[in-house]
């Protein structure tokens, strides 16, 4: 069974909101293992075992913030073991032009060193759902639209493996 791992951080509650949201987008699809952690709990094995991998942020001067990057950096020692995965990443910013896109791009440049396969958005936030202060009910759909998308896509491609 595919396994799709959502690894965040959240101080406030936010991005926290976002994540639990991407990971009911995830586990609507069925016959697909979803682990909703942490960066801070987040190990190098749960990036191993993972088909995908969805990191949220908050944004922290326009980039992903350091607990997140600690993650980032640590995922050296998996260097090379990740890649073909599915990756992808949301942000929750204080204010719109805050910077939640970079800090998604920041995160998905890490992803696509490691060599990991990143699915963007057509219709909607274009890089990975991204949510101005608390997450209402719109950014909450797009989030789970978006754990859907990312959720088919890692288990089509583990279905191949
Ligand atoms: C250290 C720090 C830096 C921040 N930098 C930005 C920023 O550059 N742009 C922005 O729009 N919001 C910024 N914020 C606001 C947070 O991104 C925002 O409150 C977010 O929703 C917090 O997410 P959380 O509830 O998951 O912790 C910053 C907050 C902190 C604590």
């Amino acid at each position: 069974m595919a396994k799709v791992l959502i690894s965040y951080f959240s101080k406030s509650g936010n991005t926290k909101k976002m994540a639990e949201s991407v990971a009911e987008g995830v586990a609507s699809l069925g016959d697909v293992d979803v682990e909703l952690k942490k960066v801070q709990e987040t190990t190098i094995d749960d990036l191993r075992a993972a088909d995908g991998i969805i990191i949220g942020s908050p944004t922290y001067f326009g980039v992903m913030a350091d607990e997140v990057k600690v993650l980032m950096d640590k995922s050296i020692q998996c260097y090379g073991k990740l890649i073909g995965k599915v990756g992808g990443a949301f942000s929750s910013s204080g204010m719109i032009g805050g910077g939640n896109e970079t800090t998604i791009l920041s995160i998905l440049q890490g992803l696509l060193i490691h060599g990991m396969i990143v699915q963007g958005v057509q219709k909607g936030n274009h890089y990975g759902p991204v949510s101005v202060g608390a997450p209402n009910e719109e950014a909450c759909k797009e989030c789970a639209q978006y754990g859907r998308m990312v959720g088919k896509l890692a288990k089509r491609l583990a279905s191949q493996k």
